[in-house]
């Protein structure tokens, strides 16, 4: 897990929006998780992803330790259905309860099989997405664009927002800052 959260650090130092977004400490305490798999997670390191110049080493490292990796999917079918349920996962890899501890600021490394449709949600904490590899089409009550490797895209404390896998799996790298930073995020009603 180390390699991942060096990348992890290096794009948080070098991309201008997550820079502003946090700035971490390189010095963070391993937590030694447990390794688990999802129904999804198993997929992962045989994937290709499409990347950029800036985020193909940490696709690299993700799949290469992707065993490694404490996954968890923590939707009920009942919220998402079962497809859903079944081919998304991630992992916390910076928080509190995450590989490497760090109190203020959660990284969650995100998977999502093609064509899948996350509905409207929100959550208390602030909240970026940097993508990783392949595309979607993200949504909040103001805009919609599709997002690609390398590009970000912020959502306010509580702003609802869904995203749309299109013909490719996506990965994404997500940081959470703020209150609410020990809560999930809840589907809208
Ligand atoms: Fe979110």
């Amino acid at each position: 897990m180390d390699s991942i959260l060096r990348y992890a650090l290096l794009l948080c130092n070098n991309n201008l929006e997550l820079n502003n977004f946090c700035q971490l400490s390189k010095n963070l305490k391993n937590n030694n998780l447990e390794p688990t798999n999802t129904s999804a997670s198993s997929v992962v390191s045989n994937l290709d992803f499409k990347g950029s110049i800036e985020t193909f080493p940490i696709i690299e490292a993700i799949k290469k330790n992707a065993s490694e990796a404490n996954w968890c999917q923590t939707y009920s079918i009942s919220e998402v259905g079962e497809d859903f349920a079944n081919r998304h996962c991630y992992f916390e890899l910076i928080g509190p309860n995450g590989h490497f501890y760090n109190e203020a600021i959660r990284g969650f490394v995100c998977y999502w099989g093609e064509y899948l449709n996350y509905n409207w949600h929100s959550h208390e904490a602030e909240e970026i997405y940097y993508i990783l590899g392949g595309k979607a089409l993200f949504k909040t009550k103001t805009m919609t664009k599709v997002l690609k490797a390398n590009e970000t895209q912020f959502h306010k404390s509580w702003e609802s927002h869904a995203m749309e896998t299109l013909e490719e799996p996506l990965l994404a790298f997500i940081l959470w800052r703020g209150k609410g930073l020990d809560q999930l995020a809840k589907m809208d009603n």
